[in-house]
């Protein structure tokens, strides 16, 4: 099967420190794949570099077997691939609805003036109710509870109706309650979706995940299933003798 997300030896390099070297990552269609590692690892540039934000020092990246290598974010959106971050990157003095409406007009782009308004208002629904969030949908961002704004960015990469998706850090600084909830909400995502997923939290790592990565000091220290890595004593001993 071709792999729906591919890098072949890919690097960067900031100057003479090295921030990714030689990363081998494939990851096949429908699959739910962890990236995990200590701070610093360089878990956030492999998905800036999968996501056309940086380009790599050296090396390659396949989407569904295409080079997409130095391709722009904007091309690779349109390849169906979509990218949360790990910092809050929503309009603030709109509302939710107005949030996922914007998503979806930029999805539409050329095409959008073609949309009935009850279509869109369909998809705006169909993505708020996927995470949650219909109930919310005339509450201004600035006004939400932080893990309701974290749902919410969840639901903007979903507008572009993404068939690859990188999800770094979903849970970071939630309760354990909006972890949960958020964990609950990536469980239910269709099972289509390819998901790439960046994340502290092991328990979210471990329900969510198929396969997982570990990065450290910008190389991979292992890769394999949830059993293979909870078994694997380097990924012990990097996070610090703790077993998984
Ligand atoms: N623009 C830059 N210039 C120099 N160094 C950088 C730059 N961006 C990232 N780095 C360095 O590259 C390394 C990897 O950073 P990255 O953000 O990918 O780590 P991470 O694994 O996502 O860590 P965290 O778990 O803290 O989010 C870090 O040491 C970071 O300081
Ligand atoms: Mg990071």
């Amino acid at each position: 099967m071709t792999a729906a997300v591919r890098t072949s030896r890919v690097s960067k390099s900031y100057g003479a420190f090295v921030a990714l070297k030689d990363v081998d990552l494939s990851v096949e269609p429908g699959e739910r794949r962890a990236i995990i590692g200590p701070n610093g690892a360089g878990k956030s540039t492999l998905f800036s570099i999968i996501a056309g934000q940086k380009p790599p020092t050296s090396g390659s990246i396949f989407i569904d077997g295409a080079d997409m290598t130095g391709a722009r974010p904007d091309q690779l959106w349109a390849r169906g691939l979509s990218r949360t971050f790990q910092r809050n990157q929503l309009f603030q003095n709109l509302t939710v609805w107005e949030n996922v409406e914007l998503a979806c007009a930029a999805h539409h782009r050329g095409l959008f003036k073609s949309v009935s308004r009850d279509a869109l208002d369909d998809e705006i629904g169909g993505v708020l109710e996927r995470v949650n969030l219909l109930g919310s949908h005339d509450v201004r961002v600035a006004n939400m509870a932080y893990g309701e704004q974290r749902q919410l960015e969840l639901a903007l990469a979903l507008a572009g109706r993404p068939r690859i998706l990188l999800l770094d850090e979903p849970t970071a600084g939630m309760s354990p309650a909006e972890t949960q909830a958020m964990l609950r909400m990536m469980i239910a995502l269709p099972r289509e979706i390819t998901i790439l997923i960046v994340e502290h939290d092991m328990d979210v790592v471990f329900s969510l995940a198929d396969r997982v990565m570990v990065l450290n000091l910008g190389e991979v220290l292992a890769d394999g299933t949830v059993r293979e890595i909870q078994g694997n004593r380097n990924v012990s001993e990097v996070y610090m003798g703790k077993a998984l």
